[in-house]
C-alpha cells in the first residue's frame, strides 16, 4: 500500500454510524436508494435462478465496498445467493458486523476488510458477479484501473457496477468525502480483459448507470441500453451513449446552476453582512466624535474648578486674620524695598519718577 492514505479513502475510514444515519435521512428524499435495492433483488435473483441451474449450487456475490451492509442484508436472505462483503473503510464495516452479525453470524467469516489500492484477498474466479453500488466513483484516477483489474481477476462470470455515468476521462465532479470521480467505466474494463459492457442508463435515476460486465463473454463489445431497448449497430451505441453524457451534463449543469444559486445567496448576505458592519462602525464613530467633544468639554470644566478654586485659596490666604498682617507687613516691606533700594545702589532715575513718592521732585522744583 502506499505509505500516505488518500484523503478520499481517509474519509470512509472515518465514516461509520455518521453515514449510517445520513443514508438513512437521505432514503426519505431520494428515490435512488431503494430503486437500486429493486434493481438488485430482481437482477441476483434472475442470476441466482440460473446458476442454480445450470450449476446446481448457489450464486456466489461479492459485493466489492459493501460498507455498512445495506445490500449484505436483503442478498443474504435471497434463496440461492452466498453473499461476501469487503471494504477499506474499519469504521463502515464495524457498523455492517454490529447491524448484521447477531442475526446472521455466518457473516462472519465473510465480511473482509481490505486496502484501498492492493491486491484482493480471494482467489481468481472466486466468485460468479462482483458488484459494487457507489464505490468506484470514489476511488482516485491514479488507483481506478487498477481496482477494476481486480474485479475482474476475482469474478468469474460478471461485473455489476451500478456508478455514476462515464465521462471521456477520470475527473474530479465533487470535493466530498474527500473526492468523487467520473471513470470512463466501459474503457477501464475493457482495458481489463475481452468483455461485453452493457451499459444502463434508463433502469435508474438519471445520475445512476448500471454497468453490466460479461467477463466470459470472450467478445470485446458495448452494449447500450436507450430507451428501454438494446442499441444494435455501432451508430445507435453511440447515439445512446453520447445520450447518457448528455443526461450527465445536465445533471452537472443543474448541480451547477445550484451551486451558483447557493453562491449568489451567499454572496447577497455577506454584502448585507457588511453594509450592517460599516453601519454599525459609522455610528461607533459618531459616538466617539460626540464621546470625545463630552470629555473635552469635562476636561475644560475640571480646569476651570483648579483655577477658582487656587483663586479662592489665594483670596482665604490673603485675608486670613492671624496672616493678614504678616501679608500685610510683607507688602509694606516690598513696598519700602521698591522705594529705597533703586536709590541705595544709585539706580534712581532724574527724569522721572515715581509720583507717589513724597521726596520726589521735579528738576525746575530744586
Ligand atoms: C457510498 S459508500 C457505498 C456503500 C455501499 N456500497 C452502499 O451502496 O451502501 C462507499 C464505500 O466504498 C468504500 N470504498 C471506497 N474506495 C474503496 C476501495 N478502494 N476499496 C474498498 N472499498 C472502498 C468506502 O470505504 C465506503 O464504505
Amino acid at each position: 500500500m502506499s505509505t500516505e492514505l488518500k484523503e478520499n479513502y481517509r474519509s470512509w475510514q472515518n465514516s461509520s454510524w455518521n453515514w449510517y444515519a445520513e443514508l438513512q435521512f437521505r432514503r426519505y428524499t431520494i428515490p435512488s436508494y431503494d430503486a437500486q435495492e429493486a434493481f438488485l433483488k430482481g437482477y441476483f435473483s434472475d442470476a441466482a435462478g440460473r446458476c442454480l441451474e445450470e450449476n446446481g449450487r448457489p450464486l456466489r456475490v461479492l459485493e466489492f465496498g459493501c460498507g455498512f451492509g445495506r445490500h449484505l442484508k436483503y442478498l443474504h436472505q435471497m434463496d440461492g445467493v452466498e453473499v461476501y462483503g469487503c471494504d477499506q473503510s474499519p469504521g463502515m464495516l464495524s457498523v455492517a458486523r454490529t447491524l448484521l452479525l447477531g442475526r446472521f453470524p455466518e457473516l462472519e467469516e465473510r465480511i473482509e476488510l481490505v486496502e484501498p489500492d492492493q491486491r484482493l484477498p480471494y482467489e481468481d474466479d472466486a466468485f460468479d458477479i462482483v458488484f459494487t453500488v457507489s464505490v468506484l466513483i470514489h476511488v482516485s484516477p491514479e488507483d481506478v484501473a487498477g481496482r477494476v483489474k481486480e474485479l475482474r481477476r476475482v469474478a468469474r462470470s460478471r461485473i455489476l457496477n451500478v456508478e455514476l455515468p462515464p465521462f471521456t476521462h477520470s475527473y474530479l465532479w465533487d470535493d466530498a468525502h474527500g473526492g468523487c470521480w467520473l471513470h470512463d467505466f466501459p474503457r477501464l474494463h475493457r482495458q481489463a480483459g475481452p468483455c461485453i459492457v452493457e451499459v444502463d442508463g434508463d433502469s435508474l435515476a438519471p445520475n445512476a448507470v448500471i454497468y453490466d460486465v460479461a467477463c466470459d463473454g470472450g467478445r470485446d463489445g458495448l452494449r447500450v441500453l436507450q430507451g428501454g431497448k438494446w442499441a444494435e449497430s455501432p451508430e445507435q451505441v453511440q447515439e445512446a451513449r453520447l445520450n447518457i453524457l448528455l443526461e450527465y451534463s445536465k445533471l452537472c449543469r443543474g448541480r451547477a446552476q445550484q451551486n451558483f444559486a447557493r453562491e449568489a445567496e451567499t454572496s447577497r448576505e455577506l454584502r448585507d453582512e457588511i453594509r450592517e458592519l460599516k453601519r454599525r462602525m459609522r455610528t461607533l464613530r459618531v459616538d466617539n466624535r460626540s464621546l470625545n467633544e463630552r470629555v473635552k468639554k469635562r476636561e475644560q470644566t475640571i480646569r476651570r474648578l483648579r483655577a477658582t478654586r487656587a483663586l479662592k485659596f489665594s483670596y482665604w490666604l490673603a485675608n486670613h486674620p492671624l496672616l493678614r498682617p504678616v501679608a500685610k507687613t510683607a507688602f509694606d516691606a516690598l513696598v519700602g524695598i521698591r522705594r529705597f533700594l533703586p536709590r541705595a545702589l544709585g539706580l534712581e532715575r532724574r527724569d522721572g519718577g515715581d509720583p507717589r513718592d513724597s521726596d520726589h521732585k521735579a528738576p525746575d522744583d530744586e
